[in-house]
């Protein structure tokens, strides 16, 4: 059953001290169910029994614990579908549209300071309370890579922030939901974006391939965070949720080339210089770890992943194994063993992770075509490495 005007309620719950309030408010909606606060049951089943039952509610208490007994039915609603709630203090000072805005909140609200007689309008807006700000990682691409809970907050969110692939990657989207995506590649300007409409209040989601963690939007949010002294930024209920990495899915795929130490680098120099980049390779094939290259390649950087390539075959036999990923977990995934050796840059794009192998790294015909590559997890005889 739902209610036949806005501004008219299905339920009224009136507390036993208020009754000057309650008299005015019985008289004013006779058609409405009464319940009465005698105990904390019977007020938080009548609220949950009017969200159920899609009827709008007046109560007479407090904000919070009224919104304590709603959050369980709460979650997971859209907006649209959360019925009006208006909350009136037992003096009658103060009338606040609580819940429902989507569904006309503010005509009972308004409705309501007339049938108590106040001189002013009463009627007050909620102070802005504070949103959520989740950064998501959507993993490799595939709905089945991508965590439970990354996909309920992609379900609770008012207004999904982040480049237009991603966000094409991580619907359908409800109509109710906003979308906020752009091709813009200035990750901070996103995280402030996000950071403003969660300060207003909004349940606002970041996506990101893979793990947002790795080369992605969870850093320029915190560091967004960091840079701010807004009270409503640091007020904002922030959480990471990881995604699976394309180093991990593409090693997944190719058997268990990162089973021994392997460290992750991005072959972008567009946000360090490429002297480091240099370095880092030379430290880390010294060092004779696997190495998972991201970003290794683009029309604007053509030549840096054939100088990586040099680097390491100064320290690596041609045999090193390595492994090509491009687009795992999407329709287009395409897996290429191959060595230091016989690579050739043209094989790798973009879309591709590179996965280089250290001194121990091996590969092996699979049955049904193809090759297996892994790492031991132990050197051999006289290792301190025991196998779990
Ligand atoms: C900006 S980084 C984002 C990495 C992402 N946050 C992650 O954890 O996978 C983009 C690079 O990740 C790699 N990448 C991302 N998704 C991939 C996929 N599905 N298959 C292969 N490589 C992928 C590519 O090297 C690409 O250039």
């Amino acid at each position: 059953m739902s209610d036949s005007g806005k501004d008219t309620p299905g339920l009224l719950i009136l507390e036993s001290g208020g009754q000057r309030i309650s008299a005015r408010l019985q008289a004013a909606f006779q058609d409405a169910e009464l319940r009465m606060l005698d105990s904390e049951d019977a007020a938080t089943n009548g609220l949950r029994e009017a969200q159920e039952s899609g009827r709008s509610c007046i109560v007479i208490g407090d904000q919070d614990v009224i919104l304590l007994a709603l959050a369980p039915v709460l979650i997971g609603r859209s907006l649209g579908a959360i019925t009006p709630v208006v909350t009136v203090a037992a003096d009658g000072s103060r009338v606040v549209p609580l819940l429902g805005f989507a569904r006309g909140v503010e005509a009972l609200a308004w409705r309501v300071t007339e049938v108590l007689g106040l001189a002013q309008p009463a009627v007050e807006p909620l102070a802005p309370r504070p949103g959520r700000l989740a950064v998501v990682g959507l993993g490799p691409g595939a709905a089945g890579l991508m965590a439970p809970a990354v996909r309920e907050e992609l379900t609770r969110a008012q207004d999904i922030v982040g480049y237009t692939t991603y966000v094409e990657m991580a619907g359908p989207f409800r109509p109710d939901q906003r979308l906020l995506d752009s091709d813009n590649r200035q990750e901070m300007d996103r995280a402030r974006l996000a950071f403003e409409l969660a300060a207003q209040g909004r349940h606002v989601v970041v996506v990101s391939s893979g793990d947002p963690g790795v080369f992605a939007m969870a850093t320029a949010v915190v560091e967004a965070l960091d840079q701010s002294d807004d009270p409503a930024w640091r007020a904002v209920d922030l959480a990471i949720l990881p995604g699976i990495s394309a180093a991990q899915s593409a090693a997944a795929r190719a058997g268990a080339p990162l089973g021994h130490d392997f460290c992750v680098l991005s072959l972008s120099d567009n946000l360090k210089p490429w002297a480091t980049i240099e370095h880092r390779l030379e430290q880390t094939a010294l060092a004779d770890l696997v190495i998972a290259l991201y970003n290794p390649s683009s029309r604007a950087r053509p030549w840096q992943l054939a100088r990586a390539l040099d680097i390491l075959r100064a320290h690596r036999r041609p045999a090193t194994p390595i492994v090509l990923g491009r687009d795992i977990g999407r329709p287009d995934e395409r897996l290429t063993v191959t060595s230091l050796g016989e690579i050739r840059p043209e094989q790798v794009d973009m879309r591709t992770v590179v996965i280089v192998g250290s001194s121990l790294t091996r590969r092996f015909a699979r049955a049904g075509g193809g090759e297996w590559v892994y790492t031991p997890r132990w050197y051999g005889e006289g290792s301190n490495d025991a196998p779990a």
